[in-house]
């Protein structure tokens, strides 16, 4: 979509962190468009994408997502990706046990090392396999309550809940004027610290970039 012009276009880095396979891709895909793939490869190093959600017709929020790789050797590389992000979204498969211990060790390092004003979104993805559920919902939304955490059950298969996951963020995030993008495109004062996206995300449609690590 493109900016509104009379409003306001606020922009924020978010990253996704998780488990290999809980389908932090997928939520990204589904979320930017709109689409979703029974067979989708593992990331490597990191996808870039960009997604505008219109607040009201006033304010537009966009995201410039890094949606990181979950295997274990590409572990080191997330410090990049979560410095200077203004929120982040950790994944965990509602049908793996596991991957909800992985994304609390993330929730740990992040509260430990990413901005202390970070908003993190807990998301317990692929409700679709409800039979097969392990992760109780009382149990990741009390633990995403008692460590400040927002929380959202998704689906990226059935499209469940997956605007509403990313329209609950941008509703926390700060609307002021550091975060306000000038008429020509460029921010006030956004991205903290970290890569400067301009050349990546300088169009409104998804910009899409792989890091290949070698
Ligand atoms: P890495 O890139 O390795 O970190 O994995 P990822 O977290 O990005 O997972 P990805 O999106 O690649 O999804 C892994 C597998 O789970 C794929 O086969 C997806 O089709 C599947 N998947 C993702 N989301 C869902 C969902 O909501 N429901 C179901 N049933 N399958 C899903
Ligand atoms: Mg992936």
């Amino acid at each position: 979509m493109s900016r509104n012009i009379q409003g306001k276009t606020h922009q924020f880095k978010l990253v996704l962190l998780g488990e290999s396979a809980v389908g932090k891709s997928s939520l990204v895909m589904r979320f930017v468009k709109d689409h979703f793939d029974e067979y989708r490869e593992s990331t490597i190093g990191a996808a870039f994408l960009a997604q505008t959600i219109a607040l009201d017709d006033n304010t537009v929020v966009k995201f410039e997502i890094w949606d990181t790789a979950g295997q274990e050797r590409y572990k080191s590389l997330a410090p990049m990706y979560y410095r200077g992000a203004n929120c982040a979204v950790v994944v965990y498969d509602i049908t793996q046990a596991s991957s909800l211990e992985k994304a609390k060790s993330w929730v740990d390092e992040l509260q430990r090392q990413a901005e202390p004003d970070i908003i993190i979104a807990l998301c317990g993805n692929k409700t679709d396999l409800e039979s097969r559920r392990v992760v109780e919902t009382e149990t990741a939304r009390s633990y995403a309550e008692e460590n400040g955490l927002l929380f959202m059950e998704t689906s990226a298969k059935s499209a469940h809940n997956v605007t509403e996951l990313f329209t609950m963020i941008a509703k926390r995030m700060p609307l002021d004027q550091q975060t306000e993008l000038t008429r020509g495109g460029g921010r006030r004062l956004n991205i903290r610290n970290g890569i400067d996206l301009d050349q990546s995300s300088s169009s409104d449609s998804c910009a899409c970039k792989l890091i290949l690590i070698h």
